[in-house]
């Protein structure tokens, strides 16, 4: 986890500095610290807990110069505390760097240092960073830096600075996320482009085992060993208020209203309007792979698992494949039999999740095409699949998913309906009528978050409100559905949820049943719809408080339920996208109701990339 940032040029680096930290404040945000080379030398601050904090205190203590570098953090090695926060420094404080990733030999590196008289001042593996480039420091920042790394096992994306080099940045990667953006006369560093989007859109995305040596002048990109490295500069074309609440009192509010239009991008230039057809290029699959596919897997970790398992059910359902659907971080160590022709679909909205990556280097070892779900464009899952289907969904800020899995489900469904369309599994009528169905589903998530009256009426109800536990039930499309619903509300309000296919109800949790238990029942119209009512029965027969999620026009379920909350009607394979909405928002309101720290919940971080 943990974020970095760092600047050079005429600007103030401390304004880049906490511009670009509090965008990355959902990387962790245990503590904090900038450092910055100015005319007296390496100055720094710290501080432990959120970045107002540092923000306050470097009022007090203001630092100036040309070059700096920040970081915000979420603990791997060490207790959060100001000793313990980076940047960290060599023995005479010359020298300063910043990291997120883990370095996994640091002990060993730490008791060599120690043998050979370096006083460490903190916990963490970092600092070994500090003291290595220190030790192999003649006078060349960017020289001792890959000395350095040639030292290190592990992953790392690092800033460094040292006060006897004023005009050059090093930055360097090896498994963590880093980009170098360009400006005049200046250059900066980030863990992603919402850290320094205010001030360029000119990014390089920057590949394991380069180090960069970034001056006002331009980027140099070699590896440890001295080799030279080319790398385009890309522009990136997201807005920044992007990146911004816009008036929201919440990012996950924001990104919940932004569903629509998100959906609607995220079919932008997928379907072909004269063919009636699907095209996803970008997955780089060729039609013969498609057909020749006897096994599909997909692997996610949290609620980019949830959507995972809306495609399966998608994907088996309508393309007749078998799909195998793992968490990452179990995949990883199944040791997973992938048989030939094989297709690994990885989802991640960072791109960036580490189970997630080593279970695409792992399918990719034995054999398997690696096409990906993904949000963040140049992201290392993007890199290192065969192909991938963008997400378009813009950067997503609020810890707890939203708009990502909205999107994600949305792109099983347009890949569905690929698949179907080249092995013939669906007719031409049917993938006309799928993607029909498809394009109205975004009007209607706007229908949705239009009429939220009910939901937030309900979310101030001392019985929903004040609850101790929840069910979320669902049956078929809408098991993940129960899922992501409990998920969400567990995460954001701490409020103890659990998920449960309905049917399994009677096999043990409604023995928790009693009058003070909500049990919201995801009952819309569809297959397993008498199913679901009789579950909806069972419970209410002990007295549980039913919220229902139904399909508008449903009167006939109120008799069963405490309370209704209506989506549009809807093709029923599609209908997790719509269930999602009211479900985000029941979490949102019970927690900001609560008082909770909606976009940044205790214990989490957006991006977890540690294992
Ligand atoms: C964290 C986030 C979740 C996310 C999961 C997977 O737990 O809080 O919102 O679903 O990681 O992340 P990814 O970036 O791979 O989708």
């Amino acid at each position: 986890m943990c974020g970095i940032v760092g600047y050079i040029g005429d600007k103030s680096p401390v304004e880049v500095i906490m511009t670009g930290l509090h965008r990355l404040e959902y990387r962790g945000y245990d503590s904090s610290g900038v450092a910055v080379v100015g005319e007296n030398g390496l100055d720094c601050v710290k501080s432990v807990g959120k970045l107002k904090i540092m923000d306050q205190k470097l009022e007090e203590h203001p630092l100036k110069g040309n070059l700096g570098i920040g970081h915000t953090r979420w603990a791997t090695h060490g207790v959060p505390s100001e000793a313990n926060s980076h940047p960290h420094f060599n023995g005479a404080k010359t020298i300063a760097v910043v990291h997120n990733g883990i370095i996994e030999n640091y002990y060993e590196l730490r008791e060599q240092l120690q043998a050979a008289g370096v006083v460490f001042r903190s916990q963490t593996d970092t600092e070994v960073i500090a003291h290595l480039v220190d030790k192999y420091y003649e006078g060349d920042l960017f020289a001792a830096v890959k000395r350095a790394l040639k030292d290190c096992e592990g992953a790392y994306a690092i800033g460094v600075i040292c006060q006897d080099n004023p005009d050059v940045l090093v930055a360097a990667r090896h498994g963590s996320p880093l980009i170098v953006g360009l400006g005049d006369n200046e250059g900066y560093i980030g863990s992603d482009v919402p850290a320094i989007m205010k001030y360029t859109r000119n990014v390089m995305y920057i590949e394991n085992g380069h180090v960069c040596e970034i001056t006002r002048a331009g980027v140099k990109i070699e590896d440890v060993d001295g080799n030279p490295v080319s790398m385009e500069v890309k522009t990136v074309e997201w807005d920044d208020a992007a990146a911004e609440k816009e008036g929201y009192p919440h990012f996950m509010l924001k990104e919940i209203h932004q569903q629509g239009a998100v959906l609607r991008n995220t079919l932008a230039g997928r379907i072909d309007e004269h063919s009636d057809s699907v095209r996803l290029t970008d997955m780089n699959i060729a039609p013969e792979e498609l057909k020749a596919c006897g096994k599909i897997f997909i692997v996610a970790c949290g609620t980019a698992w949830h959507a995972g398992m809306v495609g399966k059910f998608l994907i088996e359902k309508f393309a007749k494949v078998p799909v195998e659907l793992d968490l990452a971080s179990e995949f990883r160590y199944r040791d997973p039999i992938i048989p030939p022709n094989s297709i690994m679909i990885p989802v991640s909205q960072s791109g960036e999740t580490a189970d997630t990556l080593e279970a695409i280097r792992i399918a990719k070892s034995r054999g398997a095409k690696v096409a990906s779900i993904v949000n963040a464009v140049g992201s290392s899952v993007a890199r290192e699949s065969h192909g991938v289907v963008y997400q378009q969904a813009g950067p997503e800020i609020g810890v707890a998913s939203t708009k990502a899995y909205t999107s994600q489900c949305m792109c099983f469904a347009l890949f569905t309906i690929w698949l179907g369309q080249v092995r013939g599994t669906l007719d031409k009528d049917q993938v006309a009528m799928m993607i029909r169905e498809l394009r109205a589903v975004p009007d209607k998530v706007d229908a949705i978050l239009k009429n939220q009256d009910k939901v937030k009426e309900l979310a101030n109800r001392p019985e929903y409100r004040d609850a101790v536990g929840a069910f979320f039930l669902g049956r078929n499309y809408n098991f993940p559905s129960a899922l992501e619903g409990a998920l969400k509300l567990k995460e954001i309000s701490y409020i103890h949820a659990e998920g449960y296919a309905a049917g399994e109800m009677k096999h043990g949790p409604i023995a928790l049943v009693t009058n003070t238990f909500p049990v919201v029942c995801v009952a819309v119209k569809g297959e397993t719809y008498e199913k679901m009512v009789s579950n909806i029965q069972e419970i209410k027969a002990r007295a549980g408080l039913i919220i229902s999620v139904a399909t508008e026009g449903d009167e006939s379920i109120q008799a069963h339920s405490n309370d209704v909350i209506y989506i549009p009607e809807c093709y029923e394979p599609y209908s997790p996208i719509l269930v999602a909405v009211p479900l985000q928002l029941l979490a949102y309101h019970i927690s900001a109701n609560l008082g909770r720290d909606v976009d940044q919940p205790r214990n989490l971080a957006k991006s977890v990339t540690v294992e």
